[in-house]
């Protein structure tokens, strides 16, 4: 099937993704049902774009499918059990973005056939995402988590720890600093982005970090991963 803007698409899942993917298919002109909240009867449509839970997959497949000739999820974790075709945006959201924040990101996207496979790689690109494949999901899933997720957490103990230490206004004080290394890490990779006392060898000042943390499981954890790193041939 062509996604052409005459395809009608039902969004099922009012949530994060959900909103703000239904703004977005009806920027880029096709008819958009939903997005569809759990009470809601589901409707006649060509495609059902589910962005529910993934443990919520299997069951909400089996509703729609009588609908419509197409099911896909948008789930990165997920294979393609219950659905024919998935597209994964690999970015994080909160529902309230606006259309344009899928503009310039990747997509992982897979199809049970071929056709399947083009017809997310097309709905990838009219949102003017870039589709690419898979060969392991969960390490892919792994992945993103790693780039967002952990990031966050990572953060967040800076945070504390420029609070404690007196800074004032400590996410925009550092912000500038994380962001010039995720530039130098995409730019050049990790190994030769690295600076600071453990780039340099300076053991005493690692120590007396280690000293002021609170959380030494974290710091002693990040510091072991960040030698193999400087020492990763
Ligand atoms: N958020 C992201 O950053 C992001 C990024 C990439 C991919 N995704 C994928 O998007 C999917 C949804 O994630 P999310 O973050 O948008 O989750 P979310 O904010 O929790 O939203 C899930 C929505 O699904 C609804 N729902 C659950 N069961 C349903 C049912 N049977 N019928 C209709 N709606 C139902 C929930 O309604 P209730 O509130 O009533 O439970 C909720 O509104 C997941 O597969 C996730 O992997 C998310």
């Amino acid at each position: 099937m062509n996604p052409a803007p005459s395809v009608t698409i039902v969004v099922i899942g009012a949530g994060r993704l959900g909103r703000v993917l239904t703004r977005a298919l009806r920027t880029a002109g096709f008819n958009v049902l939903g997005p569809l909240r759990r009470e809601q009867s589901m409707p006649a449509a060509d495609i059902a774009l589910l962005c529910v839970p993934d443990a919520a997959i299997p069951a909400v497949a089996f509703v729609a499918r009588p609908h419509v000739r197409l099911v896909g999820h948008v789930s990165g974790a997920t294979g393609l059990d219950d659905v024919d075709f998935s597209i994964h945006p690999l970015q994080t959201f909160t529902g309230s973005e606006t259309p344009d924040v899928f503009h310039g990101i990747g997509a992982a996207i897979d199809g049970r056939t071929d056709d399947d496979r083009e017809l997310a790689a097309e709905l990838a690109r009219a949102l003017g995402m870039t589709p690419f494949t898979v060969t392991e999901r969960a390490a892919y899933h792994a992945a993103a988590s790693f780039a967002s997720n952990f990031v966050l957490t990572v953060l967040d103990a800076a945070e504390q720890l420029a609070n404690a230490a007196g800074v004032e206004n400590p996410r925009e004080m550092l912000a500038p600093l994380v962001r010039q290394s995720v530039e130098n890490w995409q730019n050049e990779g990790a190994k030769a982005a690295l600076t600071g006392p453990i780039a340099r060898g300076d053991e005493k000042t690692v120590a007396r970090q280690r000293e002021a943390v609170l959380d030494k499981e974290l710091f002693d954890a990040l510091v072991a991963a960040t030698r193999t790193l400087k020492d990763r041939a």
